[in-house]
Parts: C-alpha cells; structure tokens; sequence
C-alpha cells in the first residue's frame, strides 16, 4: 500500500500475475496487484482511511476481518465498489454502488490484534477470495509495546491458504463451486492441494535459536489446520487470540485453526540443536496438505525476550464482561437449497437480531456440520462447548469460532463500539456464497 498522506493510504486492486510456483505465472486479483496484498501496520488511536480502487472487471467490497468499524466501513456484501465501465445486473437485493473506489475509514480503536482483510461481494466472496483478494492488518499499542516480546525479524506474520493449481500455473477454482450448483461435490467448500505460506508454496524460513512470534492466520476458503511442530519438544506459547492478546500466556501442543480464524503463538527455537529443520504440520491434512512450512534453525543469538507472565489487562473473565441481557439461538443447517442461519438463507437487510449498544449477549450456536462462526464488529469469549468448558485453545476474545457438527457453542459477545447493520456468517466461503449469512442491527 502506498501512503499517500498521514493516515491515508490508496490501493488498487487489479489483475496481475504472480510467480507462485517455480519457473510458471499465476494471474491473481491482488490489492495492489499482490498475492497477499499488502500488510496494513496500524496503530491504536491513529485512525487511517484507506481508498480502495477497483480496476478488477467485477464489483468488490473490502472487509477488515476482526476490525471495530462503522457500519459503512465494514465491507457490506451489497455496498459495492464496481469498476469504472461496469454495469451493474442487479440479484433483486439494493445495491449500493461507488463507482471506482471507495474510501474506507477505519478508527483503529480497538487493542493491537491481527486483523485480515478481505473480499466480502454478495455470492462471489469466495472465488474472489481465491484469486487472491486477501491481506494482513497488523493493530499495534502501548500495552503491547511495553512487553517483552519477539519482534522484528522475530516476528513473522504467517497467512496460511491453500490453493489448486492447473497445469499452467493458473489458479484452479471448480467451476459452479460457489452460487451454482448447492451441495454435490462442493458441501465442504473449495480445498486446494497445495497449501501456500503468505503466497509461497512449502517455504523455508532461517530463524535463530531464539523466541519467535508467529501470527498464524487462516485465510483458506473451507479448510481447517491442526498445527504442530515436527520434531516437538517445544510447544506453542499462545499469547494472542482473534482479536487480541490473552490475560497470560497458554502452552499448547497443537493448535486448531478454522477458516478466518488467528492464533498469536511463540515458538522457541533455542530448544532445537543449530541445523534442525522443523516443520509446520497440519495433522489434518492429507499428501501436501499436511505440511505447511519449514524452519531452520541457523544459528545460535541473544535473546532478550520473554514469556511475559501476564499480557493484557483488558477484561478477559466473563465476570468482568457484565451479565448478558439476552440470550439468542442461531442454528446453522443445511436447507432444501442453500446454508441457513435458523432456516433462512440471508437476506440482506432482514436482521436477525437487534442487540443493544454496550451490552452483552449469550449467543448458543449450533448445527448439523463444521461452520466457522464470525462475526462482524462484536468479540466475544467462547463459554462453552457441550455445555462443558471450552477447548484451551478457545480463549481470549474472539471473532470466529469452530462449531463442529452437532455441537452446542455458547459465546459471550459484546457489542461496543458502532451502531447500525452488520452480519454474522459461516466463514467457510463456499457456505458464505451460498446463503449461510445473516444481519444483526447494533441498536
Ligand atoms: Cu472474514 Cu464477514 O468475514
Ligand atoms: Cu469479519
Ligand atoms: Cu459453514
């Protein structure tokens, strides 16, 4: 992204080509012409207004996954930017149109957090996606700041995706996937065989036998990661969840990563011998889809960051969130035609639930197969699954959480921050495309 202004920056998304596999060209939808697109550094109390610029030859709408946004900064699936030129054939939903760039004002008022952003178009988000219409949003703050963490080289962003490739190096996105044909071969969404590393196949990370920050995001359209370290030996220190950073550090052996879901892990590297290769392993995946990527350890370094004991100070006990002042039911099912939210496919302007502004809520979420459950503007806390404690890997706040088939997910959510439309959807983008969406009006 090229600043152009204190606070302001201009992008354009557009039609490239990238060198994802040795030797072939790939042509990509990127912001900025890139696959990612580029990593937006934010920082809390600096609000920026970015312009999006579409020179794609179809409409968009830009999401920042994760992001405390006015209603009209937030990606709507129907409020438009549409390519000079372009003319619109309406789906019998309004439409709002910006012909040719919009100008997203963002306040960045929320704690530092890893954020994403993404293509959010009614009934094509998933195939856009696809083509690469995908970022990284890093909030940073003085809380964070003040901690002894990794940072710099010791910080690695990793976006995690998986793409098909055709014989010429294009992307390969099967055809009727999303919006055409309902079910068939597509019910669990669109999964790619080869899993790409901020836009790299398998790729080779040199690290020192040191602490690293790894800001693992999942950008992939349907698929879901079990990540562990190969050779173990040391575990993943989560310090951060979606939408910010824990009360104290967790150690996990493994970490679950649904679609659009983050997890903020150290890794210490000094437990393996100078020479070691260790490897990223999605335990889920099958062939190439179970490795994800590779560290060598290079060399041995200084070190002078630290596990802090404690992390953040903002309120992480649903104790300290308030009493819910509602509790509402949301049942994700697959209907006659499409993904339903409590036997509906979406409709947009039809909301599904008008909480309160600075309230909180008890959101029960159920269904009948894996959905990623997000949530725009609120963050919540997982309370349960089953009715029994949640996976240690489900705490902190949250944006996006794993209901498995036929479990029963309690969340606590907060609604702070903006009033006016937002959704709340499958973040499986096959399941979004086909309906499994809804409103909520912050009242
Ligand atoms: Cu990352 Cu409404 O989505
Ligand atoms: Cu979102
Ligand atoms: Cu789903």
């Amino acid at each position: 992204a090229r600043p152009v202004g204190p606070g302001r920056y201009e992008v354009t998304q557009r039609a490239a080509e990238a060198e994802i596999l040795p030797g072939l060209r790939t042509p990509i939808w990127g912001y900025a012409g890139t696959f990612p697109g580029p990593t937006f550094e934010l920082r809390r109390g600096r609000p920026v207004t970015v312009a999006v610029r579409n020179e794609l030859p179809v409409p968009t709408s830009t999401h920042l996954h994760g992001g405390v946004n006015p209603p009209d900064a937030d990606g709507y699936p129907t409020d438009l930017v549409v390519p000079a030129g372009y003319s619109a054939h309406h789906h019998g939903h309004p439409e709002t149109h910006h012909q040719g760039v919009k100008e997203y004002r963002y306040p960045v008022d929320q704690p530092a957090a890893t954020l994403w952003y993404h293509d959010h178009r009614m009934d094509h988000t998933a195939p856009q996606v696809w083509r690469g219409l995908a970022g990284l949003a890093l909030v940073r703050d003085d809380e964070e700041d003040a901690l002894p963490l990794p940072r710099g080289e010791r910080e690695l962003p990793l976006l995690i995706c998986d793409r098909s490739f055709a014989a010429d190096g294009s992307f390969r996105y099967p055809d009727h996937a999303a919006g055409g044909h309902f079910g068939g071969d597509h019910m669990e969404g669109v999964e790619g065989d080869v899993v790409l590393v901020n836009g790299a196949p398998w790729p080779v990370a040199e690290v020192t036998a040191t602490r690293h920050r790894l800001r693992l995001v999942n950008a992939s359209n349907a698929r879901r990661y079990l990540l562990r370290l190969a050779p173990g030996g040391t575990p993943f220190v989560q310090i951060g969840s979606d939408a910010g950073l824990l009360a104290a550090p967790v150690a996990h052996a493994e970490i679950p990563l649904a679609p659009g879901e983050r997890q903020d892990v150290l890794v210490d590297f000094s437990a393996y011998r100078v020479g070691t290769a260790v490897t990223l392993v999605n335990a889920l995946g099958e062939g190439s889809a179970g490795n994800v990527m590779r560290f060598v350890v290079a060399r041995r370094a200084a070190d002078d960051s630290a596990v802090p004991k404690a992390l953040s100070r903002r309120a992480m006990r649903p104790a300290d969130v308030g009493p819910a002042v509602a509790t509402r039911r949301f049942d994700f099912r697959r209907g006659e035609t499409a993904w339903t939210i409590n036997g509906e496919p979406y409709r947009p302007g039809v909301p599904l639930a008008r909480p309160r502004l600075g309230t909180a809520e008890v959101w029960r979420f159920t269904s009948d197969f894996h959905h990623p459950v997000h949530l725009h503007l609120a963050h919540f806390l997982v309370l349960a699954r089953n009715g029994r404690p949640p996976a240690a890997t489900d705490g902190g706040w949250k944006d996006t959480v794993d209901v498995r088939p036929y479990e029963v997910v309690d969340v606590l959510a907060r609604f702070a921050g903006h009033r006016g439309r937002y959704m709340l959807h499958c973040h499986n983008l096959e399941h979004e495309d086909m309906a499994m969406m809804a409103d909520f009006d912050v009242v």
